[in-house]
Formats: C-alpha cells, sequence, structure tokens
C-alpha cells in the first residue's frame, strides 16, 4: 500500500486482538510501529517479532491511556526512538457488562477513561508535537457498531463510543486546516479478547453469527486491512467519517 513506507505510527493496545492486528498490518506495509500495550508484555513482544518477521521495525511501549502522562511519555518515545510521528490508532478500549441501574460509578470511569478520555488526550498530545513540527498527520479511532447502535446492557460502553464518534467529527473540522486527518473505523463482531465470554457460549455465539449476513465472526486483520487503507495515500483525502467493518451486522433487521 502505497505511502506508508517509513512513516511512524502508534497503535494503542497493541498486544491483542484489533490492535495487535493493525499493528501487524501498518509494520509489514513499511510503518515503523510504536507497539503501545499495558500490563504483560508477552503480546506486545509477539507483535513486535510479528512485525520485525515481516522486515519492518517497531518498538514496544508500555502506556496506560488513562494517565495523562502516560500518553506525553507515548508520543515522546515516537519522536526519540523513530524521529517523529504521523499515524495515531486510538485502538485500546474496554467493555463491562451491566443493567443500566446495577452500573456502578467506578466501572463508567473505567470504561470512559480507557475509550474515550485516553484517545483525547493521547490526540491532544499527538496534535500538539505535529502542530509544533508544521507536520500533517493522521488519526484513526477504533469505534465500534456501538457508536450509532443500541448494546442493551453496555450503556457505558454506547457512551463512550458515542462520545468517540463527535469527538471524531469535531477534531476533523479543527484539525482540518492542520493537514491532520480524522476518521473513526466501527468494528462489529470480532472474534478478540474483549469477546471472550462470548466466545466461550456456544448458544450466544450461534445467536450472534445468525445476525450477521456474512455469516461469521470478523477478525483483526477484517479490520487491519480497512486502517491500512486509510493510513495509506489513498485515504489523504478522508476525514471526518466512520467506515464500519462489521459483516452486514448495522443493517440486518430480521422479524423471527
Ligand atoms: C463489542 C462486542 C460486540 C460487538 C457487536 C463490539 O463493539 O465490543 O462485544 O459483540 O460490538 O455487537
Amino acid at each position: 500500500m502505497k505511502g506508508l513506507q517509513g512513516k511512524v505510527a502508534i497503535v494503542t493496545g497493541a498486544s491483542s486482538g484489533i490492535g495487535q492486528g493493525i499493528a501487524k498490518r501498518l509494520g509489514s506495509g513499511g510503518a515503523k510501529i510504536i507497539v503501545d500495550y499495558v500490563g504483560k508484555p508477552e503480546g506486545a513482544e509477539e507483535t513486535v517479532r510479528a512485525i520485525k518477521d515481516a522486515g519492518g521495525d517497531a518498538e514496544i511501549v508500555e502506556a496506560d491511556v488513562t494517565s495523562t502522562d502516560a500518553v506525553h511519555g507515548l508520543v515522546n518515545a515516537a519522536w526519540s526512538v523513530f524521529g517523529s510521528a504521523d499515524i495515531l490508532v486510538n485502538n485500546a478500549g474496554m467493555e463491562k457488562e451491566s443493567a443500566f441501574w446495577d452500573t456502578t460509578e467506578a466501572d463508567y470511569d473505567k470504561v470512559m477513561a480507557v475509550n474515550l478520555r485516553g484517545p483525547f488526550f493521547l490526540a491532544q498530545a499527538f496534535v500538539r508535537r505535529l502542530r509544533d513540527a508544521k507536520k500533517p498527520g493522521q488519526i484513526i479511532n477504533i469505534s465500534s457498531v456501538h457508536e450509532d447502535m443500541a448494546f442493551p446492557g453496555f450503556a457505558t460502553y454506547c457512551a463512550s463510543k458515542g462520545g468517540l464518534r463527535m469527538l471524531m467529527r469535531d477534531l476533523a473540522v479543527e484539525l482540518g486546516p492542520l493537514g491532520i486527518t480524522v476518521n473513526n473505523v466501527a468494528p462489529g463482531a470480532i472474534a478478540t479478547p474483549i469477546n471472550k465470554s462470548l466466545l466461550e457460549n456456544e448458544a450466544e455465539l450461534d445467536a450472534l453469527v445468525a445476525n450477521i449476513p456474512l455469516g461469521r465472526m470478523g477478525t483483526p486483520e477484517d479490520v487491519a486491512g480497512l486502517v491500512a487503507f486509510l493510513a495509506s495515500d489513498d485515504g489523504a483525502y478522508i476525514t471526518g467519517s466512520t467506515f464500519v467493518v462489521d459483516g452486514g451486522l448495522m443493517r440486518n433487521y430480521r422479524e423471527q
């Protein structure tokens, strides 16, 4: 894909699932990758190994996106290790299931901190560096079909992803004059650790897959291809939009 060669991409939550798929894809396409993770480093090491095996370059940085100091450290690491940064993929995310009336303040705060506050202040740190260096850039947020579609039992997740949708739209307008594009990629049901309990429950999984017109869960690679396109030269004129990758899930309504 044209235009990834030599670019530097920061990918949050790149030690597993969709983030790992994106890091590998951008890395094998020639971008140098800052592989962000939190907690156990094994997944991040695996991501770096795969990128290096494909002839690319990557560096691991542990940074919790809920900490403002940590997100500044993450952006600074890109500049000190690779000399700059061009692409930010806000991928790290989480969800917590609870009935609305039982949802705790702690769960609300945590989900919003990871899914919305993190991307907000990481994008701010990234944009400040680009602005000072007078460089263009690209921000791609991994949102969800639930930035637009209800998900009963997951009100905090929906609120965070709905917020991410409007953050993207606002920033596309505000940052356009700096040459910075901002878009969301909205995955549907992708087989990753965020879905662990669903994947282990055969009846629930069958019911979900029955709602997907393409008849299967998505894979991290299905999402990574779209991200790579947006990050390439072919995505240069695209900003302010959400791109859904869900096997048709969002469009499906059926009476039983
Ligand atoms: C959620 C999954 C869910 C999927 C489709 C994703 O954003 O993380 O838990 O299965 O949307 O509803």
